[in-house]
């Protein structure tokens, strides 16, 4: 077998901790039961550019039993959990190429070892694989069937190559299907942000001004926990229809130039560059804190806040203290890298359950109809949408109501009026 990994001793640890994970992701369970009679992955090597978590051992150990030969590498630098992917080696025989805190240069040397496997199929959290591929490597575009994409900012990503053509694979956006983006932006990144920020600093959420910079699903759904944490939450945007929803939900709007010099912990999750910039670090009181959770470490403009600062110092794990010539401190969370995944241990399982779900018959899908897919992105089909939402409310003992035949006759017609 071939990996790269930090230390294959920490697989026992890493092992319990996939049990742990398995156990909340019972629709997973399901599809799993059904890839090892049916074996749809049979001869298809898939390549996973993925966060290296408990969740994503589950779902490497579903493809696989679904016939897959795989090789998984990290989607961030700093997301991978090294016992998880020491026991992706010796228990599951899976070829896992990440350590956490590799630099960029490892980061790509483990994406061109996971493409070294030649694949039929990409599995992209942020589009890394399929953009390699583009740029360096087009020889393997022959063999590709096609990709999968978990997450927004890989999403457009694959569509600003599409609208110039460039996309040559088509590629299935798991991030748009309801039972994605709707739970795991929103509830897991929600959840995930707020564990994560105060892994890193111990701070009392109740009471501070909170800022949220974006109101999308993620920003949604930080912003909702941090208000229930008992903190003034501030949202700040640029999209007129969504700052108007963010302020009925009942926050509060500024600019950033405005939020800047009230707010206590400022949290990124925007998916566009240079958000906390220069003019805003200046703005900043002493003891300001400072993290993203979008996919990339280009949110919080960290060169400006280098350049500002006389002394940097690590002063806890995951918090860097910057201090500016005037003696104010700021502190940056994982180096402006997802705090979710850095300080933290990501979305919890059950959301995952869902997200990866649609990983898996999305993989399982393209396998079967890549024939007749064009080099495009393309959404989740709806019935596997709907079917992953009915067996999560299965799961959970949960029934709702079907239509009666009176109610579907009225909805499918136009003649009934006042
Ligand atoms: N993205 C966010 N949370 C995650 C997790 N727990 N596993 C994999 N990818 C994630």
């Amino acid at each position: 077998m071939d990996y790269d990994i930090k230390d294959i001793k920490l697989s026992a640890q890493g092992k319990l901790r996939i049990e742990w994970a398995s156990n909340n992701m019972p629709v997973l369970k399901l599809i799993k039961k059904r890839f090892a009679k049916e074996r749809p992955l049979n001869g298809i090597r898939l390549a996973a550019c993925l966060h290296v978590t408990t969740e994503t051992g589950v779902l490497m150990d579903v493809l696989k039993t679904g016939g897959a030969e795989i090789r998984l590498c990290a989607s961030n630098p700093l997301s991978t959990q090294d016992d998880v992917a020491a026991s992706l080696v010796k228990d599951f025989k899976i070829e896992t190429f990440s350590i956490k805190g590799e630099d960029t240069r490892i980061y790509y040397h483990h994406i061109n070892s996971a493409l070294g496997l030649k694949p039929h199929v990409t599995m992209d959290d942020g589009a890394d694989l399929v953009s390699t591929i583009h740029k360096n490597k087009q020889d393997l575009l022959s063999e590709i069937l096609g990709g999968t994409e978990e997450t927004t900012t890989g999403v457009i990503r694959l569509r600003a190559m599409e609208h110039e053509g460039k996309l040559k694979c088509p590629v299935i956006a798991v991030n748009d299907a309801q039972t994605k983006h709707l739970f795991d932006n929103r509830y897991g990144t929600g959840q995930s942000t707020i564990d994560g920020i105060i892994r890193a600093t111990n701070k009392l959420i109740a009471g501070c001004n909170f800022v949220v910079c974006g109101y999308g699903w993620c920003g949604k759904g930080v912003a909702m926990r941090a208000r229930g944490m008992g903190a003034r939450v501030i949202v700040i945007e640029v999209d007129a229809i969504k700052a108007l929803e963010a302020t009925m939900d009942g926050y509060e709007l500024m600019p950033i130039a405005e939020a800047a010099k009230i707010g206590d912990i400022f949290l990124t999750t925007t998916g566009d560059v240079s958000v906390i910039r220069k003019e805003h670090f200046k703005a900043m009181h002493d003891g300001a804190v400072v993290g993203n959770s979008g996919h990339f470490n280009v949110e919080i403009d960290i060169p400006s806040l280098e350049e500002l600062s006389k002394k940097k110092r690590t002063i806890r794990a995951f918090v860097e203290e910057y201090t500016l010539s005037d003696g104010r401190r700021i502190y940056l969370l994982g180096e402006g890298r997802l705090i979710n995944l850095a300080s933290a241990e990501g979305h919890p399982a059950s959301v995952m359950d869902m997200s990866f779900a649609n990983q898996a018959l999305s993989a399982e899908y393209m396998v079967k109809e890549h024939r007749k897919l064009e080099n495009k992105v393309y959404s989740v089909p709806k019935y596997i949408d709907e079917n992953i939402a009915k067996l999560k409310l299965d799961s959970m003992g949960i029934k709702i109501d079907k239509l009666t035949p009176k109610q579907e006759k009225y909805l499918s017609s136009w003649e009934e009026g006042t």
